[in-house]
């Protein structure tokens, strides 16, 4: 027989490396592959968003038919295909890439983008500060989902 504390050290190491081994953005729970899942979004403040927003604003339009500007317009981008809007020309690396748009892969690919998807085009080192990132997808909610 295992003594308790060998086990809970055994158990905790196999864990650990289970947690540590898995490469940045493949995150594969339930909840991180569901478009309509509203975990992060729901921790933060799209007001404050709007403000972190500005970070993007000059690369990003959010409106239903604006222009894409250097990069693609965001409008939709919850449950959107990677790499798929219409007349914009992605990097190979986001048009071949194959999933959807959650708020989990938004707060991955907003840490660092260049660590998430490496050879991508987009010129942004990344939003730092978890809770800003929270605050911004909140505000991506509110804006880029169409309103019925
Ligand atoms: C300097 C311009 C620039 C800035 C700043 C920028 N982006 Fe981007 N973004 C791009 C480009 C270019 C692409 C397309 C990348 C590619 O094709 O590899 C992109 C792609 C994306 C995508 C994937 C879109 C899709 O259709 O798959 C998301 C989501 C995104 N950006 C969000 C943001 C957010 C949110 C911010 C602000 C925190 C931001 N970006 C800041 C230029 C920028």
């Amino acid at each position: 027989m295992v003594p308790t504390n060998a086990k809970n050290f055994l158990l905790a190491v196999i864990v650990t490396t289970a947690c540590y081994s898995a490469p940045l953005g493949a995150d594969d729970t339930i909840a991180a592959d569901n478009p309509d899942d509203t975990s992060i979004s729901a921790l933060g403040d799209a007001d404050k968003g709007k403000r972190t927003f500005n970070r993007c604003r000059s690369c990003h339009a959010i409106s239903d038919n604006m222009k894409h500007r250097i990069g693609p317009n965001l409008y939709g981008i919850f449950g959107r295909e990677a790499g798929s809007t219409d007349k914009f020309r992605y990097s190979k690396a986001l048009s071949e890439a194959s999933f959807i748009w959650t708020e989990s892969k938004i707060n991955q690919w907003l840490t660092k983008p260049s660590a998430y998807l490496p050879g991508n085009k987009m010129q942004f080192a990344g939003v730092k500060k978890e809770q800003d990132r929270k605050n911004l997808i909140a505000y991506l909610r509110t804006v880029t989902v169409e309103q019925d």
